[in-house]
């Protein structure tokens, strides 16, 4: 695995905050209603903890299993759960990919934010075939992917801008197409004092673009598609 998220994760909370609002919103409503008994509720690529927090507190009895690969991201992922004495004793943080994580027998939920646009095809269908035979029948895996569901152009956009203190923070993303279900986003993160650059830091990621159906397509999954980049899915 390329670990894309080591070089901005500093990043990631201060501006992500200012986007958050509306898909917190919406994951709750999905997860609303949703059993716990069966199992832990799996946070898949948990990055910093912010589904996490959405699913703790939608299910107050849920435990939660979050696993993150990214070392910086985890560690603000934990800091988040340590000095919450809600999140604290309900939920486990795992070092682990989504390829070779170990999971307990039963699973009430999924939810994988983010994260599915990494696996190439082989690997989304050996992963949903292990969530899906721990869980009970209706139980949801909630998907979050990017809104492009084919490789195409994006021309350069300012996703993100915040202040703090006296400095401005700014996350830029362009996208091109690198193979026929592949595209390669570019993301700029820079640190403003004014109109003066202090930091720039450039990554670039390769994310497969596919939609909630093509995720379901043969699994005996159900798809049900949110929004445009929010769906579940249901056996
Ligand atoms: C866009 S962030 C999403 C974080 C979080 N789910 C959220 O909604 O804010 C993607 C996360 O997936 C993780 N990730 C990337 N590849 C992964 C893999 N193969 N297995 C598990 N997690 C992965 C990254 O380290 C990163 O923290």
């Amino acid at each position: 695995m390329i670990d894309y998220y080591s070089p901005t994760a500093e990043f990631y909370d201060l501006v992500g905050v200012q986007r958050w609002t509306q898909s917190d919103a919406l994951l709750a409503s999905v997860l609303t209603g949703t059993g716990t008994g069966h199992g832990p509720v799996l946070d898949l690529g948990a990055g910093t903890g912010r589904a996490t927090e959405v699913i703790a507190r939608t299910l107050p009895d849920a435990r939660i299993l979050a696993v993150e690969p990214s070392s910086p991201m985890r560690a603000v992922l934990t800091s988040r759960v340590v000095r919450d004495e809600d999140l604290r004793p309900r939920v486990t943080v795992v070092a682990a990919t989504a390829q070779e994580m170990e999971l307990p027998d039963r699973l009430s939920a999924a939810v994988i934010c983010g994260v599915l646009g990494y696996l190439d095809r082989a690997e989304r269908t050996a992963l949903l075939g292990r969530i899906t035979d721990r869980l009970p029948t209706g139980a949801p895996i909630v998907v979050e992917l990017m809104a492009v569901r084919a490789p195409q152009s994006v021309a350069p956009m300012r996703i993100a801008r915040q202040t703090l203190g006296e400095q401005d923070y700014e996350a830029w993303l362009s996208g091109e197409p690198c193979g026929p279900e592949q595209m390669r986003w570019s993301a700029t993160w820079r640190v403003l004092r004014g109109s003066r650059v202090l930091r720039e830091v450039d990554v670039t990621h390769e994310w497969y673009t596919f939609g909630i159906e093509d995720l379901a397509a043969g699994t005996g999954l159900t798809a049900k598609q949110i929004t445009p980049e929010l769906g579940v899915l249901v056996r």
